[in-house]
């Protein structure tokens, strides 16, 4: 029998090595047609059609930048007519991509179809969690998911390359772009990363539904200093190359079809012009195929940093870093071909980019088809289908984290006769949809109100006060907001409501223009006249649950000290009330874990849990000669990872195969994780490594590995790592990835702050 068994055994594997061989043909075929097609284009191309596929310019109705030098509609029919704009962003929609796609392929002599470039960062139209919020599900394949599903929108609608995703790792809670990325650690950034480049691209490019993914903002443009948008970043090769690169290399690995590259300056030389970066460890040690596309205007900005003459230098000293795609810096266009006829730019440095560019439109078919996209009909069934809809649903309440519940308040009773709902939030119906929110349609979320009033359902008692105005302007995405800081309308009636109640749910945080692009704030506290009226009904009703609807970690020691429950919910999407509707009734239970640290208060900003220990890390001999504030605790007030569960889980007996481990072997750990409440409830159970000390020193703690887990009320799980030399690598200051001899910590628990460690030596 088990000869029979190997027999198979051995026919199936065969059976499948073959498959795997055949299919690898088939793909190293398929790649090397495309090679070969490309040639054969760019041969045909002058200089002049070579230079226009670099050019990317936006439509002029839509614009997510400051507007274009020139704004001259008629000039810019002309050049896409001639064949001399390759890409074209922010046109949406099946029948407006078709329509700028016929100027192309009617008029121009070599009818290269453009790609179409957009911000689909969480959602197009069904528009799902920020994707800080995503994150802090811990599971990289709602990430998946959420793109995919947003590809399948995006892609009826005409766009076939999206600028996303964001793997810029930040550690400052003051810049506003912290909602489009993962948080403050590499390793997690890296695994969402990939996923959302699988999820966008899918199996294979050239399907209607996949489209290019685009990993940004390379790189370190999270490292602003004092967490101000575009601000000049200075960081060193440690934090470089273990904080800032890993994600990104992640992306590259995955494949991602493109890369963008930032707009700040990286020691001294703007990312945009930095060879190094762009040719050195992108196109060279990683091995990277695909083309870089400028960020909005920096190449030209490179002359307002200081690096770039005038336009004609930026242009140069970009494509020479490795620049492929010139998006609206108004460069490439006048500049390349003279610099190329005058020998300042060779020729093949132009070739180099322009084929990376025609490589991704031959992967993604346009060659074949460039109407592919453009499906009006699919546009329609698609867009805010059901079962995407159900899908934000899912993702959202699976990325919801609940930072205290005193006394077990959460959950809710649907039966309760006398919830109070307060707060302007509440009844928000445009917040949730979170900024960068490409084509949702405004005030189309389900509001919290909405979400608790369905889930009561005919028995409905909740009432609603919304207290004072949070925001006094109609915001958009290009206008600043306007608070209100005086006008107390409304307090007296959210505090009359509140004192008649058994329960007040306080929907807290921050209108969704407050986070993204230019966003960064001096103040990470709550605005406008939210915390008087926390206060206020704090005064007349104890039993306060907050509902936290931000884009960024605020600072909230006030709310953790009164409220008796805070729930996160990010700018959960377009199904926000339903999904936390689904949470405070407790239809399901919470298992969101943050991915940034809150601060205390916005001085303590930069804050992240990985941080290195210093040389005098504790007040050892009771003086002030010690790494602290004199007026505010060093530890944030939640650590990264942490988050609560309706029911709760005991870690114990954290075990190691061994006490040693040889460099080229690996170390076995076990630890049991018990759900000790009477509810079933997820966990996610995270494994960190410090190594005691190295020829860099090392952070006091860094994830290397987590699992979430489900558990049933009582059940006890056995949950193992292994650990090799790839976790507890390093890399030094020449890029290289290295593992030092020595003693090291793992810790394995809950969140980063409270674990179970144990210790091993590499020998
Ligand atoms: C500037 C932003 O930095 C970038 O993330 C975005 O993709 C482009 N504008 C295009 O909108």
């Amino acid at each position: 029998m088990k000869k029979v068994l190997l027999l198979v055994a051995a026919a199936f594997i065969l059976m499948a090595a073959s498959m795997l061989e055949s299919c690898q043909e088939v793909h190293v075929k398929e790649s090397d047609q495309t090679d070969q097609r490309v040639e054969d284009l760019l041969s045909k191309m002058t200089l002049e059609e070579k230079v226009g596929q670099t050019v990317q310019l936006t439509s002029r109705w839509e614009m997510t930048g400051p507007p274009p030098a020139g704004n001259n509609m008629q000039h810019q029919l002309d050049e896409i007519k001639a064949g001399r704009v390759g890409s074209m962003l922010n046109v949406t929609g099946a029948n407006a991509t078709r329509a700028a796609q016929e100027l192309v392929m009617e008029n121009s002599r070599l009818k290269i179809p453009m790609i179409f470039g957009y911000d689909v960062i969480h959602g197009y139209q069904t528009m799902f969690p920020v994707p800080l919020g995503i994150a802090a599900s811990w599971e990289p394949e709602l990430a998946e998911l959420s793109s995919s599903v947003a590809a399948r929108e995006a892609t009826a609608a005409g766009i076939n390359w999206t600028f996303a995703p964001m793997v810029d790792v930040s550690h400052d809670a003051r810049w506003g772009r912290v909602m489009e990325g993962a948080g403050e650690d590499p390793f997690l950034a890296a695994q969402m990363g990939a996923a959302y480049v699988h999820g966008f691209q899918g199996e294979n490019l050239a399907d209607k539904e996949s489209m290019a993914a685009c990993a940004k903002h390379y790189a370190a443009y999270g490292f602003a200093n004092g967490g101000r948008d575009y601000n000049s970043v200075d960081i060193g090769t440690n934090t470089l190359f273990n904080n800032v690169l890993p994600p990104f290399k992640a992306c590259s690995d995955a494949g991602a079809a493109t890369f963008m590259n930032s707009f700040n300056t990286l020691n001294g030389v703007p990312a945009t012009g930095s060879s190094f970066l762009l040719r050195d460890i992108l196109k060279g040690k990683w091995g990277f195929e695909g083309f870089v596309v400028s960020d909005w205007a920096s190449i030209s900005e490179m002359i307002d940093h200081g690096y770039a003459a005038d336009h004609r230098d930026a242009a140069e000293k970009a494509i020479k870093a490795g620049s492929d795609m010139d998006m609206e810096g108004n460069c490439y266009a006048p500049y390349l071909a003279e610099l190329v006829k005058s020998g300042a730019v060779s020729e093949d440095v132009l070739d180099d980019a322009v084929r990376r560019i025609l490589k991704v439109k031959f992967e993604l078919g346009l060659f074949d088809d460039p109407y592919k996209y453009c499906d009006s009909l699919r546009e329609k069934n698609e867009l805010l289908s059901q079962e995407n809809l159900e899908a934000a649903r899912k993702v959202a309440r699976r990325s919801f984290v609940l930072l205290k519940n005193e006394n077990q308040i959460l959950p809710l009773s649907k039966n309760d006769s006398k919830i109070a709902l307060i707060g302007a939030l509440a009844s928000d119906k445009d917040s949730p949809l979170g900024s960068w929110r490409a084509k949702a349609i405004k005030n189309s979320a389900v509001s919290v109100l909405e979400g608790m009033q369905a889930a009561m359902g005919e028995s409905n008692t909740l009432r609603f006060a919304k207290g004072p105005e949070y925001v006094t302007n109609d915001p958009n995405f290009h206008s600043e907001l306007e608070f209100n800081n005086s006008d107390y309308s409304g307090m007296d009636e959210a505090v009359a409501l509140a004192k008649k109640s058994n329960v007040v749910v306080m929907v807290l945080g921050e209108n969704c223009f407050q986070t993204a692009e230019g966003r960064s704030q001096a103040d990470i506290g709550l605005k406008g006249l939210q915390m008087d009226l926390f206060r206020a009904v704090h005064q007349v009703n104890k039993n306060i649950v907050v509902v936290l609807m931000n884009g960024r970690p605020v600072a909230i020691p006030e709310l953790d000290e009164k409220a008796m429950a805070i729930l996160e919910v990010w700018h959960p999407g377009s199904m926000a009330g339903h999904a936390i509707a689904d949470v405070l009734f407790g239809d399901y239970n919470p298992a969101g874990k943050l991915t940034m640290s809150f601060p205390r208060s916005t001085g303590q900003c930069p804050l992240h849990y990985d941080h290195l220990s210093t040389g005098r890390s504790g007040n050892k001999y009771n003086t002030v000669f010690w790494s602290h504030y004199t007026d505010e605790a060093n530890e944030p007030l939640y650590p990264f990872g942490y988050g609560l569960s309706y029911t709760d889980f005991e870690y114990s007996m954290l075990q190691l195969d061994s006490s040693e481990m040889k460099p080229e072997a690996s170390i076995r750990i076990k630890v049991e994780v018990k759900n000790t409440g009477d509810r079933d409830g997820e966990e996610v159970v995270q494994l960190y490594i410090r190594d005691v000390h190295a020829s860099i020193a090392q952070p006091v703690k860094k994830l290397k590995a987590f699992r979430k887990v489900l558990l049933k009320a009582g059940e006890n799980k056995t949950i193992e790592f292994e650990i090799t030399s790839k976790e507890l690598s390093f890399y030094n200051s020449d890029y290289e990835s290295i593992l030092e001899a020595g003693k090291f910590v793992v810790y394995v628990g809950g969140n980063s702050r409270d674990c179970l460690w144990a210790e091993f030596e590499v020998k």
